[in-house]
């Protein structure tokens, strides 16, 4: 795989299945790594899914034609926060990872924020995403904070660390 044959695109709610399918995998093969569950999600309906791609701003990654990677941008529409947004959902399939995929999805990411002149983003990661929190840092995020015992899976408890970077 040649990392310019990997084209980034904002999904539109048409594109729903391709996203519940790779959403779904995530959650059922990542359970540490999304505040959502699997057994949450798997029953939404196909107006739940066309709501969230309306709602929020979903990039994917496409390998000839092959969705493979996702990363959300919650936007905050409240006035005093509308400078802000949060990231979720970052995701790239297991077969494509050490490839520049996340980094191409944040680089096209950081630039959609600055026509919406969105100045700063955070996100919450858990404490033992190792390569997620080396890849956050590696782009320039910074941990400010960590929230105790924040997840809940499957009787345990796992801190949670806060991080930001301004645009
Ligand atoms: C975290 C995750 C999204 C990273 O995706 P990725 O596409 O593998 O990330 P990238 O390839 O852009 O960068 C990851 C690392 O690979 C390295 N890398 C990138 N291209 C590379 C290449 N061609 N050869 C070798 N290494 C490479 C990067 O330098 C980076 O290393 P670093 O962490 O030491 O800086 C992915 O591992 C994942 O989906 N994890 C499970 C879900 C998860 O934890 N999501 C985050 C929720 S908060």
């Amino acid at each position: 795989m040649e990392e310019s044959n990997i084209i980034v695109k904002i999904l539109h709610p048409n594109d729903w299945e391709g996203y519940k399918g790779l959403r779904l995998e995530s959650l059922l093969h990542e359970p540490l790594a999304f505040g959502s569950d699997y057994n949450e999600e798997k029953n939404l309906n196909h107006t739940d899914w066309q709501k969230r791609l309306a709602d929020w701003v979903i990039y994917g990654a496409f390998n000839a034609d092959i969705l493979i990677g996702l990363l959300s941008v919650v936007p905050d529409t409240s006035l005093k926060f509308a400078h802000t947004a949060s990231v979720v959902g970052v995701h790239v399939l297991p077969a494509y990872e050490k490839k520049g995929i996340c980094k191409i999805l944040f680089a096209q990411m950081f630039q959609g924020l600055l026509e919406r002149k969105i100045l700063k983003i955070s996100l919450m990661v858990t404490v033992v995403q190792i390569r997620a929190i080396s890849t956050y840092l590696a782009l320039g995020f910074q941990i400010v904070g960590m929230a105790k015992s924040q997840l809940f899976y499957n009787g345990i408890y796992y801190d949670m660390y806060y991080m930001e970077k301004y645009v």
